[in-house]
């Protein structure tokens, strides 16, 4: 499974690629908004830290404005991929970016058929919001796996980001199903290496060193 850091944040960025785990980066207009400083110069940064597909939304809500906005850009860096929202003049902007040879990321995809009709325009990457559905008291990992198996019963090669990641638990799972890619939070990525008896391991072994040196 290929891990992307879901945050536009640098600090947060630089550390999880120091781990040398870390494949591509999504970010969102919310996540940008969080972040100082013009937000082209971040993505730039962001593209340069990390080689992956570093996802940008575009904001434009017709498929002509989505592709001159993604086009733009792509002027940012070589590893930008574009973010298009799962709505029918995303569908159209997903096939007009396809043909042009621009990656894309099929964004807040919520039902299975919204992900098979961008997979069928050519997305590279769809992706199912887990969290955001599980809000709403219904399994959003059920999603991907109905979108794994979906993309495999007609060989689509599109890839799916399980997104809105809010636990260690939507990561184990979404392994679990053998989901190609999920976009974590940092503080998650943290979670997913603590464990209290590795920590109480650590500090018996040492203090029986101790014992050892002397
Ligand atoms: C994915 O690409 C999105 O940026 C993200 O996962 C949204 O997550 P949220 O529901 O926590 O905002």
């Amino acid at each position: 499974m290929k891990f992307f850091i879901d945050t536009a944040n640098i600090e947060q960025i630089r550390k999880a690629a120091a781990l040398g785990v870390l494949d591509g980066v999504t970010t969102n207009p919310t996540l940008l908004s969080r972040e100082e400083g013009e937000f082209k110069d971040v993505l730039k940064e962001i593209c340069s830290i990390v080689p992956g597909p570093v996802s940008a939304e575009v904001v434009s809500l017709d498929a002509e404005g989505m592709v001159e906005e993604g086009r733009e850009l792509c002027r940012i860096a070589d590893n930008i991929i574009i973010k298009v929202p799962c709505i029918m003049e995303g569908i159209k902007a997903i096939g007009m970016f396809s043909a042009e040879g621009i990656d894309t990321n099929a964004t807040l995809c919520f039902s299975a058929n919204q992900g098979l009709l961008a997979a069928k325009a050519g997305a590279t990457f769809v992706s199912p919001f887990v969290g955001r559905i599980d809000d709403i008291t219904w399994p959003g990992m059920e999603l991907v796996d109905d979108l794994m198996t979906i993309f495999t019963n007609y060989t689509f090669t599109t890839e799916v980001i399980v997104s809105s990641i809010r636990s260690v638990q939507h990561v184990y799972e979404a392994a679990l199903i053998g989901a190609d890619v999920a976009t974590i939070p940092f503080k998650v990525i943290e979670q997913l290496i603590k464990h209290p008896l590795t920590d109480v391991g650590i500090e018996r072994f040492l203090a029986d060193w101790e014992k050892v040196k002397k």
